[in-house]
């Protein structure tokens, strides 16, 4: 077998792996202030989650999950996002019935089955958070704070936008897509192939194609999904924008958002950027009061959002924004000299280890040069080094790796050091 992942798969090494992680970490402690508790899900369902709560005529049911049939006879799929799993999970456990209202995050790997580019992964990591049991305005506005002081806690809220629309419920919806339609219809020949399958069933997602001849003849229909709207839906939109001025957070009104999933009303929203090309949302989400019931639940109204991971560490990498790069963490390297050292040079770095200390060492007898060079490499700041003559002395040297200065001290002395503060102090 030949060792190769999948296409459009990543192995993430150190430091990539920790700027990750401190992703999470922060965008996790800004939701906890909001309230929001952590849910995992499991990355398999049964494909009925998927294909019911995404709906049948999505490109991912359609065309993007990794489903496939278990031992046991189950149609089972990799999840493609979390929302429809968390859903499944607040009606499985009857959540409703514990808390009148329900905040959840989560996190992990998704899966969908796409054309590779950059900023689009065929397993990629979102961060979540979805709110039932509201249906007020205030909810949005609340779930949509939270995202913003997210990216602005991370030092990006200078280069994403966020844009907003509203979708309506169902049956405005459909009046919208009829009009489209007919609007579109007399030039479908004039529209990407993918566009002309769409046009039949899922009109909407024509206005976020970004096709040079598609955008051209969308940009020419006349009215818009806000000509669609009811009067409650309309209402719900103005509550939310005055809603987002009162808390100071820039948006900006886009009828071509529509969202790529079935399951949205009202409310639909996408942080995007401007750096990243042609897969410029870097978060999104919406409103979706009918979810729940119709995966099998109590009428639940619900609001959420997902972040795209890889594509928030590229934007802070584009951008240059260090404020989430990992800390570097000091390093000792012990270096020994000699076959008796050596057992002493692995009982020293275990001890320091203990104290919180992170600690290399080499298990092989090298030469000396070979492991300075090695200090010099993974960044120490000290080097404990022992040879035979230091272990008759009971002592130890200690290196200040950026000054090349040298002392001696009596082993004993490192029973003592509490931190690397304490080599510092030393030399
Ligand atoms: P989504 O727009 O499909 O929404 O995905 C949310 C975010 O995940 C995107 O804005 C993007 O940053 C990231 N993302 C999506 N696909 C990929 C990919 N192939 N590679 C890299 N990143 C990707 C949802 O998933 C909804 N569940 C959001 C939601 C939660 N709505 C309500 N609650």
């Amino acid at each position: 077998m030949k060792a190769t992942r999948l296409h459009g798969f990543k192995d993430l090494f150190h430091p990539e792996t920790e700027k990750l992680r401190l992703v999470e970490s922060k965008t996790k402690e800004v939701f906890g202030r909001f309230g929001f508790s952590e849910i995992i899900i499991p990355i398999l369902e049964l494909s009925g989650v998927y294909s019911t709560g995404l709906g049948d005529t999505t490109d991912i049911v359609q065309k993007e999950m990794y489903t496939f049939e278990t031992k046991g006879g189950e149609r089972v799929s990799m999840r493609p996002e979390g929302t429809a799993g968390v859903v499944r999970a607040f009606i499985e456990h009857s959540l409703h019935r514990k808390s009148p209202v329900t905040k959840l995050y989560y996190s992990g790997e998704m899966f969908r089955h796409e054309k590779p580019q950059e900023g689009r992964q065929r397993s990629f990591n979102q961060i979540g958070a979805e709110l039932f049991g509201s249906r007020d305005p205030l909810a949005d506005s609340e779930i949509i704070a939270m995202l913003w002081l997210a990216i602005t806690e991370l030092g990006l809220s200078d280069h994403v936008e966020l844009e907003l629309n509203s979708i309506g419920k169902p049956a405005e919806r459909e009046r919208y897509k009829k009009a489209l339609t007919d609007f579109l219809s007399p030039n479908k020949d004039s529209l990407c192939e993918n566009c002309q399958n769409r046009l039949g069933m899922n009109p909407l997602r024509i206005l976020d194609c970004k096709t040079g001849t598609c955008r051209e003849m969308t940009s020419e229909i006349p009215f818009s999904i806000r000509d669609y709207l009811s009067e409650q839906s309309s209402e719900h939109l103005d509550a939310l924008t005055s809603s987002l001025g009162e808390k100071s957070i820039p948006y900006r009104l886009n009828p071509r958002i529509v969202r790529g999933l079935d399951y949205y009303t009202d409310t639909v929203f996408e942080i995007t950027t401007d750096k990243l090309g042609s897969q410029n949302a870097v978060a999104a989400g919406g409103r979706y009061d009918l979810l729940v019931e119709r995966m099998g639940g109590p009428e639940t109204p619900a609001v959420g959002f997902a972040m795209g991971v890889e594509r928030i560490l590229l934007l802070l990498e584009k951008t240059g924004t260090r404020r989430n790069s990992p800390g570097k963490k000091q390093l000792v390297c012990v270096i020994h000299i000699g076959e008796e050292a050596r057992g002493e040079a692995a009982r020293i770095a275990n001890d320091l280890r203990k104290k919180g200390m992170r600690v290399e060492t080499e298990y092989e007898n090298k030469s000396l040069k070979s492991q300075m060079r090695k200090a010099n490499r993974t960044g120490a700041a000290h080097s404990i080094i022992i040879g035979e003559d230091e272990l008759r002395k009971k002592v130890f040297l200690l290196r200040n790796m950026r000054t090349g200065e040298e002392k001696a001290f009596p082993l004993k002395k490192l029973a003592d050091l509490r931190g690397h503060g304490d080599f510092r102090k030393l030399l």
